[in-house]
């Protein structure tokens, strides 16, 4: 009997990295996927039938997150096909480092747009089934630096705070509703996003670490399934940072 068996779960940017990583793990645990991501190219196909190899129901959506109208019909043709959407995380994100005197409105609008206004769209069209269901978990992928902040990452922290401001208010809301929301907060974790950083730059990251190690996808899709399931029951409105200890 899998943690989360009988459950949909709806998971933005799903095609590969950490959100990947989340599929695989809920679809062992018994959770049918539905993932939305840019294009559901071979790669996205793949990760279809590897969701499937557990005897789930899954499917990719092409879809992007940060556009409202979109979002708004993707969920409702995840709804029509999958029933029910049990669980939903906010995992789509990008980064457009630079230092504030040299950042350009577009990439502060790309960042905020693409890793914040993506959840409110999810949320929002989601949290209608969610309150007729009576239950649901919401989970927002935020990061360490949107507790901490970061040079040269102003526009991405800021998404991220906000990706926290956004999973506490929402728990304040619908908390009488059933529905539970938190934030994870992942330090340096080992995907395509951070393979774009110096060796050098990793290399300070990976001091700063008690644990010596980047995290990898599983790490944090291990405390994704303890917010999805009901292991959880009685969390809401937490930050859980998946950092070896980065910052305590
Ligand atoms: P990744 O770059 O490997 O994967 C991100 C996925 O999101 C890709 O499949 C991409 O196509 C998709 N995506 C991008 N824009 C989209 C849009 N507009 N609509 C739909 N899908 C879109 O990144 P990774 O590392 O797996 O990151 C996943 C989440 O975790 C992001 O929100 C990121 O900010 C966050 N995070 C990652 C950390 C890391 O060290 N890798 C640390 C802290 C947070």
């Amino acid at each position: 009997m899998g943690l989360l068996n009988g459950k949909t779960a709806l998971i933005t940017g799903a095609a590969r990295g950490i959100g990947k990583a989340i599929a695989l793990k809920y679809a062992s645990e018994g959770a049918n996927i539905a993932f939305t991501d840019l294009v559901i190219d071979e790669n996205a196909e793949n990760t279809v039938r590897e969701l499937e190899a557990f005897g789930v129901k899954a499917k990719g959506y092409a879809s992007n997150a940060a556009n409202f109208e979109e979002t708004q019909t993707v969920v409702n043709q995840i709804k029509e096909e999958f029933g029910s959407i049990d669980i939903l995380v906010n995992n789509a994100g990008i980064t457009k480092d630079g230092l504030m005197m040299r950042m350009s409105e577009a990439q502060w609008d790309a960042v905020l747009t693409v890793n914040l206004k993506s959840a409110f769209n999810f949320i929002h069209a989601c949290t209608p089934i969610m309150l007729r269901q009576k239950q649901g978990s919401i989970i927002n992928m935020a990061s360490v630096v949107g507790v901490h902040g970061n040079a040269g990452q102003c526009n991405y922290s800021a998404s991220k705070a906000g990706m926290i401001g956004l999973a506490k208010s929402i728990a304040q809301e619908l908390g009488s509703r059933g529905i539970r929301a938190n934030a994870i907060a992942p330090g340096f974790i080992v995907t395509d996003m951070t393979a774009k950083l110096s060796d050098e730059v990793r290399e300070e990251w990976c001091k700063k670490i008690p644990l010596r190690r980047g995290g990898t996808p599983e790490d944090v899709a291990n405390v994704a399934l303890f917010l999805a399931s009901d292991m959880s029951s009685y969390v809401s409105g937490q930050v859980i940072q998946v950092d070896g200890g980065m910052n305590m």
